[in-house]
């Protein structure tokens, strides 16, 4: 049997400063556990002294064990009040970790953003949706036919190479990068039941230099109409609408009369642009007019029953006078940074 230790106050009391160092002197939840035998538990210096309660001789048994049991209440307290301590330090830490700040700005990756020119051909094509018309498409690479004789031009009509066109070789395959979006007009009522309400945004081809007003690729929209009864009111009320969606509910438009071979009457359309930098005006948009009844006869349609309006712009030039973009460059560059001031990212 080892030596039996003394159970005296001081020799308490060094015990219990020994195991509140320990206690104080660990740095975390683990360590402290790590601890929990040594300071409070089975191998700890106050059980060994218990152990030797035993021994003594009994009337002294009752003031070593309270001794003892004061200590040992002591040490567990401490023991306790430091585990819930270091808990409540652990938590908060994992909690402020894991914190997220509600009020910070969102950080966004940039996808990119659709192109103007397109979302303007979205924007319009929906506010003809919304009337019940038809979305038409026709190729970019097209016969001369439907680009010039079905719509009523002359085999030397100037007006063929006032389009300056782009011919596709060899010459005899007839084909030609269509200038307007107008050779839809032909196919739709070739392609369709009547009557026929269609609108045909796409992609023109024309032999100008690219400089801050030209390119020689740009968009258009082409609206076609061939009904029973309709007019020029028809025409006129159409494109009123139009214009108020696009330049709101002041905008206003204008026909001046004009010439295309495969319109009779024409005109050129005017709108009055409220929202115009440097103040409201007129700006000139496109061209339109009542189908040629030439045209009507080449899709095999007879201009007696039948009767339609057409009208076409462009949407480069609409982009230009609407969002005031200066230069056509900016549209062709396809710099995202001019494309993200419309606002819409993907
Ligand atoms: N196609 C014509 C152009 O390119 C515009 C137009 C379309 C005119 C429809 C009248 C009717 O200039």
């Amino acid at each position: 049997m080892s030596e039996a230790l003394s159970i005296t106050q001081p020799a308490v009391d060094a015990i219990v400063a020994q195991a509140l160092a320990a206690i104080a002197s660990a740095s975390d939840l683990n360590e402290l556990k790590s601890l929990r035998g040594r300071v409070v538990g089975d191998q700890s210096a106050i059980a060994e002294l218990n152990a030797q309660l035993r021994n003594l001789p009994n009337d002294q048994k009752a003031a070593a064990g309270a001794l003892i049991g004061k200590a040992r209440g002591e040490l567990n307290a401490a023991y306790s009040a430091r585990e819930s301590e270091m808990f409540l330090a652990e938590e908060r830490a994992k909690l402020a970790a894991e914190s997220v700040d509600v009020t910070a700005a969102p950080s966004h990756s940039r996808f990119g953003a659709r192109h103007p020119l397109s979302l303007l051909m979205d924007q319009i094509s929906d506010i003809f949706v919304g009337m019940g018309w038809e979305i038409a498409e026709g190729p970019e690479i097209e016969n001369e036919w439907f680009n010039f004789d079905a719509l009523n031009f002359d085999a030397d009509h100037p007006a063929r190479a006032m389009q300056d066109t782009f011919f596709v070789e060899p010459v005899e395959s007839h084909l030609v990068l269509r200038t307007h979006t107008s050779p839809v007009q032909v196919r739709s009522l070739l392609e369709r039941e009547l009557p026929v309400y269609v609108l045909c945004p796409g992609r023109v081809f024309r032999t100008d230099e690219l400089d801050a007003t030209h390119t020689p690729v740009f968009h258009q929209v082409e609206g076609l109409a061939v009904d029973k009864g309709l007019t020029m009111a028809d025409l006129k009320g159409t494109l009123e609408h139009f214009a108020r969606v696009m330049f709101g509910p002041d905008a206003q438009i204008r026909l001046r009369p004009s010439f295309f071979p495969f319109t009779e009457p024409s005109a050129e359309l005017d709108v009055w642009h409220p929202g115009a930098k440097g103040g409201a005006r007129w700006v000139e948009w496109g061209g339109c007019g009542m189908v040629n009844p030439n045209v009507l006869r080449a899709a095999g349609i007879d201009p007696e029953v039948y009767s339609g309006f057409a009208f076409g712009m462009g949407i480069e030039r609409t982009l230009m006078f609407r969002n005031d973009v200066k230069d056509m460059h900016d549209m062709v560059e396809a710099d995202i940074r001019f494309s993200e001031q419309f606002g819409v990212t993907l």
